[in-house]
């Protein structure tokens, strides 16, 4: 069973900064998660549609400018990062599932992916995700080549039929909507499941007993040892 640092290492540094990504590094991941928004023609790695929680800011990111952003704290100092900041950090080698957060969100994260694709890194080593399922049928459409994750809130989910439709590689479940019923379907046909937020060392052995593909992690260090 894959172990994703969510949002980096969301319980060990704070979440979606460089040194939350570099904590999970550090922790031995092999993929990380992180939310994006498209602000001011970049992508910036933050998952509250408002930035009270976490930063000194306030107020709806969608409607702050870039350069605002930048100058904020989230963090023990750090800054709100942009996801070609993050994917510099983390290399080629290292998974990123980018999840989808604002509106138009999957054309700017398709480009961006390209881009590192041009220079060589393996589409393979990345994943779109959403819950806006609107989003990830544009990226079925406009970069097929690029693997897709669904997800799904917490609600009773039976089979894997949602991720089939939209052409995706995995079927992303909260903890409390996975059962051995859905893994199994999803398995057959061709699909992964991958769970998140688990924290629990417990709970992760009885996704894994039960076929789960991935947890998301926000303490990869738990989960590795
Ligand atoms: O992508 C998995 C997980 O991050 C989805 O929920 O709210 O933590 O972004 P959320
Ligand atoms: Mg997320």
């Amino acid at each position: 069973m894959k172990i994703i640092g969510h949002r980096g290492a969301a319980g060990l540094a704070p979440e979606n900064t460089l040194p939350s990504f570099q904590a999970a590094l550090d922790a031995g991941v092999t993929w990380v998660e992180l939310d994006v928004y498209a602000i001011d023609q970049e992508l910036v790695v933050f998952h509250d549609d408002m930035l009270d929680r976490c930063t000194n800011g306030t107020g709806p990111i969608q409607s702050t400018p870039l350069a605002h952003l930048r100058t904020l704290d989230a963090g023990n100092g750090a800054q709100i990062p942009l996801l070609q900041e993050v994917l510099n950090l983390l290399g080629p080698d290292i998974g990123v599932n980018v999840e989808l957060k604002g509106p138009r969100t999957a054309r700017p994260a398709i480009q961006q992916i390209r881009e590192y694709v041009g220079k060589g890194w393996p589409p393979e080593r990345f994943l779109l995700s959403s819950f806006d399922h609107a989003q990830v049928r544009l990226a079925q459409q406009e970069a097929p080549d690029i693997p897709r994750g669904v997800l799904i809130g917490r609600r009773p989910v039976w089979s894997a039929r949602i991720a089939e439709k939209y052409g995706a590689t995995s079927l992303n479940l909260n903890r409390r909507s996975v059962h051995r019923r859905v893994v199994a379907d999803a398995h057959r046909k061709g699909i992964e499941v991958w769970v998140y937020t688990v924290n629990d060392p417990a709970e992760a052995e009885r996704l894994r007993d039960m076929d789960v593909d991935a947890i998301f992690t926000d303490r990869p260090d738990l989960m590795l040892a």
